[in-house]
């Protein structure tokens, strides 16, 4: 008996980015990329890891796309490396980086798993950057070209698009905190930055609407629910700042077509005064057809008397953690759901990522029995039910990730993945993870 159920169309899959997984990094002409020249700058990754090899998914996608179906994935998130299409940003583009995502997908078609292409997983073509990056507001527009260009070659193949993955995190770690690539750190330009991302994805979807695609299209912020940590009123006041740097920043530009008022306050008050051509809000706010979630955890939040709010996850012990250190909620995740089908109209949501970073061992039969990243799985499952159950037209759920993968500034230190990926022989072994979420796929439920 199954006592977790999901809609007979449900869309079971999981997600990479190129990034993370294809390595060749200069391989068939493909041109330098921001996370390139991160990387390669020492002190900038925790175990000096890079992207130039990764999994080595640019030669073993085959391989990749066969353990996906053994899964009985039905879909397959993954993303287009920018500079590997147009090595100087715009202009030529090169034809053997297109033709690796045309073989790509059609691999994945012949095995009956419908592609989710995201179009910017934060690999901006480095010689942008050199000219400003996301600051500059051209690269809104060679966006928009980038995107046009894909749309033209594989929009007939692609069922589902996302413009953006986690524009907070491009802007706020790539400007802020100088944790990601390009490593700026300067509040003015991270808003610029973030705005920039949010005028890109209008941009790219008006392209998409000229051109009659069969396909749908939407944008995958980060989203984390916010706790106030007491019933103090000024706990309460700093949740609700918190929610709003972190989610009303997208929400409301997209689903509202302004910013919320109290951050650009916030923001003013820190001597930043934010400012923007106002009709760039219609381009920004146009409807699409889905919004995508990534969610991972969630965060309680007192009043500080300098910041305004802070985190203090830290200060609580119940909560189970994981290798990334962040708190195991899965109710974020229920709340998450019923406020953004409350706040973005009812709006088809998909689960783009989710999942869960923990140390990995392998027996002496070569078996990873992952059971907390199981038990994550299900009880992120069990709140998404929930939900539909009250209503929310949740049409999808993308694990995060189908393999142990590059992440980001932490290297190769934090393994994610249903699979378990050798990272010097290669070699693939689904984890105990992954042969759970194949008879949750297979069952529809569990
Ligand atoms: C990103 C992924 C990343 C994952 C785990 C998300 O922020 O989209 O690229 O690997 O979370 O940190």
């Amino acid at each position: 008996m199954l006592t977790t159920k999901f809609p007979k169309d449900f869309i079971w899959g999981s997600a990479t980015s190129s990034y993370q997984i294809e390595g060749a990094y200069n391989e068939d002409g493909k041109g330098e990329s921001i996370w390139d020249r991160f990387c390669h700058t020492p002190g900038k990754i925790q175990d000096g890891g890079t992207g130039d090899v990764a999994c080595d998914h640019y030669h073993r996608y085959k391989e990749d796309v066969g353990l996906m179906k053994e899964i009985g994935m039905h879909s397959y998130r993954y993303s287009i490396s920018w500079p590997r299409i147009f090595p100087e940003g715009k202009g030529k583009h090169n034809e053997k980086g297109l033709d690796f995502y045309k073989r790509l997908t059609h691999e994945l078609l012949e095995n009956g798993i419908k592609p989710a292409v995201t179009l910017y997983h934060w690999e901006l073509p480095q010689i942008l950057q050199d000219r400003g990056g996301w600051a500059n507001r051209d690269t809104t527009d060679y966006f928009a070209d980038y995107a046009g260009f894909i749309f033209e070659k594989l929009g007939d193949l692609i069922p589902f698009w996302i413009t953006h993955n986690e524009p907070w995190v491009t802007a706020f770690l790539g400007h802020m905190t100088g944790d990601h690539a390009p490593g700026i750190k300067d509040l003015k330009t991270t808003l610029e930055v973030s705005h920039n991302v949010l005028l890109s994805h209008g941009k790219a979807l008006n392209v998409y609407r000229q051109i009659n695609l069969p396909g749908k299209i939407g944008i995958a912020p980060n989203f984390s629910t916010k706790y106030p940590a007491s019933n103090k009123q000024e706990d309460i006041l700093a949740s609700e700042l918190s929610d709003g740097v972190l989610n009303k920043w997208f929400i409301y530009p997209l689903f509202k077509g302004e910013y919320p008022k109290d951050v650009i306050k916030f923001y003013s008050d820190k001597g930043i005064p934010f400012d923007f051509p106002h009709e760039d809000m219609k381009i920004i706010s146009k409807p699409m057809d889905f919004l995508a979630i990534n969610y991972y955890t969630s965060e309680f939040i007192k009043h500080h008397p300098v910041n305004g709010f802070e985190g203090v996850n830290d200060q609580y012990d119940q909560f189970e953690k994981t290798d990334m250190d962040w708190i195991i909620y899965p109710k974020g995740l229920y709340d998450l759901l019923l406020r953004l089908d409350n706040d973005c109209n009812k709006i088809d949501l998909i689960i783009s990522e989710n999942g869960a970073a923990f140390v990995d061992k392998i027996d002496e039969n070569g078996k990873i029995n992952d059971v907390k990243r199981m038990n994550y799985i299900k009880d992120h499952l069990i709140e998404a039910s929930n939900a539909i159950e009250k209503g929310v037209n949740l049409k999808g759920y993308y694990l995060w990730s189908l393999m142990d993968n590059f992440e980001w500034s932490y290297g190769y230190t934090k393994k994610f993945g249903l699979i378990h990926v050798d990272n010097i022989s290669q070699k693939r072994t689904i984890k105990n993870s992954g042969y759970l979420y194949k008879d949750i796929i297979k069952n529809n439920g569990f």
